[in-house]
């Protein structure tokens, strides 16, 4: 499984806890966040870790097509700023790119608490021909139980903010 931007890496490291047969990779840009994540996985006694630094969008870019069975995209950089938008991880040529690397029957997995972000991503992620939404075109998934609450979540939950959840099967 890949997770692009895992942050603190708290979702990571549980995931890769509980799927000890899998191997877990992460892409993070901020080296704080890679440094917490080397240091959990350090504590957990974790091996099935590895983390890559740098722009999801160019790393994933250069991956073989159907090696990856999870995608997980939580809480990514929601740039609410209109005139930011355009920095969003979420287009539609990098959603191409987390497609063509899933294998038929992968699942990509996002979640956001910027609404305007969760629309855009929900219109980007229907448009991409080899998804299919597992909620049904235009409608978001409910919470799945593939992580436990991320850093983000955590403190958007104790503003009251609302979570969108989005879930994709590779089809082809
Ligand atoms: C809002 S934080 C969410 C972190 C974590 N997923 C969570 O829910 O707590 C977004 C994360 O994405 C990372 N990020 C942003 N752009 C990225 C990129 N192009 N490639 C990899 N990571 C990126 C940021 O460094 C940051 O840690």
């Amino acid at each position: 499984m890949v997770e692009v931007g895992f942050g603190t890496g708290n979702a990571l490291a549980c995931f890769a806890e509980e799927h000890r047969d899998w191997d877990c990779i992460g892409i993070e840009v901020y080296r704080p966040g890679i440094g917490s994540l080397i240091l959990r996985c350090d504590a957990l006694g974790l091996h099935n870790v590895r983390v890559v630094e740098g722009d999801a969008a160019t790393i994933l870019a250069e991956w073989p097509s159907s090696s990856v069975r999870l995608a997980a995209i939580y809480f990514p950089d929601p740039w609410p700023k209109r005139r930011h938008v355009k920095r969003r991880l979420v287009q539609p040529a990098f959603v191409g790119d987390v497609a063509r690397v899933l294998a038929p029957g992968g699942r990509l997995l996002m979640a956001t608490d910027w609404e305007p972000y969760a629309r855009s991503m929900l219109k980007t992620a229907d448009g991409e021909p080899t998804l299919a939404n597992e909620a049904g075109a235009g409608r978001f998934s409910e919470r799945g139980l593939e992580r436990p609450e991320t850093h983000f979540e955590v403190r958007g939950r104790e503003s009251g903010r609302a979570v969108w959840n989005l879930a994709y099967a590779k089809t082809q």
